[in-house]
């Protein structure tokens, strides 16, 4: 009997030999993309996001942004010229857990910093139907009202620290202070206001 024909005969040995062929090919794709500068390293001047845009962007998971907007532009002519620079791995070395998500009810907001005005913002998540008349997104009332008390940001950076952001002590130390009494509206705002800025050259 040939070896070929113990294989196909044998469904269990054909079944190990299928996972090792795909793990072996996955690790020849995946791996080296771990070494490479272009996907580990930071892009020039990315910085860690500010106490109150740290907090800001805790919110935008929280209230399920992500669910509805992609932060990833790809390499498509479409989506260049729609959104600008398409997104490169450096750009999200800082960011646990990326947000690229996949689904696009709404545009992708990777490059959305400093196109609209805060107070555009604020109109448009008080109710999107304000500033947009035909639009779907969900209205976010609630976060005019709601305060900050910063009480974990401090710990939020120093988790995120440990994982390669580089915050400084005096960022980790002056976290609380920076957060306290904003409301969570500003903070979502001044998240989405930075946004891209690197590669929109308005920073
Ligand atoms: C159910 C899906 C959905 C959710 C959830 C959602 N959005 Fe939207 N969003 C949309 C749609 C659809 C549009 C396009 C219409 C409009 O501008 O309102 C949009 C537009 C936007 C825009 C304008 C983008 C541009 O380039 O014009 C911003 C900014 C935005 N959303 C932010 C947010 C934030 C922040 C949250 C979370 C608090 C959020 N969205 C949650 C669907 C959603």
């Amino acid at each position: 009997m040939k070896n070929h024909d113990i294989v196909e005969k044998n469904i269990g040995l054909m079944v190990v030999l299928v996972i090792v062929a795909i793990s072996f090919g996955s690790l020849v794709e995946i791996v080296p993309q771990f070494f490479l500068p272009q996907t580990s390293e930071p892009v020039e001047n990315l910085k860690p996001l500010a106490a109150v845009e740290l907090e800001g962007r805790d919110i935008y998971i929280r209230e399920g942004c992500h669910v509805c907007h992609t932060q990833m532009v790809r390499p498509l002519r479409a989506e260049v010229e729609r959104y600008g620079h398409y997104s490169v791995a450096g750009e999200s070395v800082y960011e646990h857990p990326f947000l690229w998500g996949s689904k696009r009810t709404g545009p992708d907001l990777a490059r959305v910093g400093q196109r609209y005005s805060d107070t555009w913002h604020k109109a448009h998540l008080y109710n999107p139907r304000n500033v947009v008349p035909e639009s779907n997104m969900p209205a976010f009332p609630w976060l005019f009202d709601a305060k900050l008390d910063g009480k974990y940001t401090a710990k939020k950076m120093e988790a995120l620290r440990k994982v390669g952001v580089p915050y400084t002590d005096e960022d980790i130390a002056g976290a609380q202070e920076a957060v306290k009494g904003v409301t969570e509206i500003d903070a979502l705002v001044a998240y989405l206001q930075q946004l891209g800025l690197l590669f929109t050259h308005k920073r």
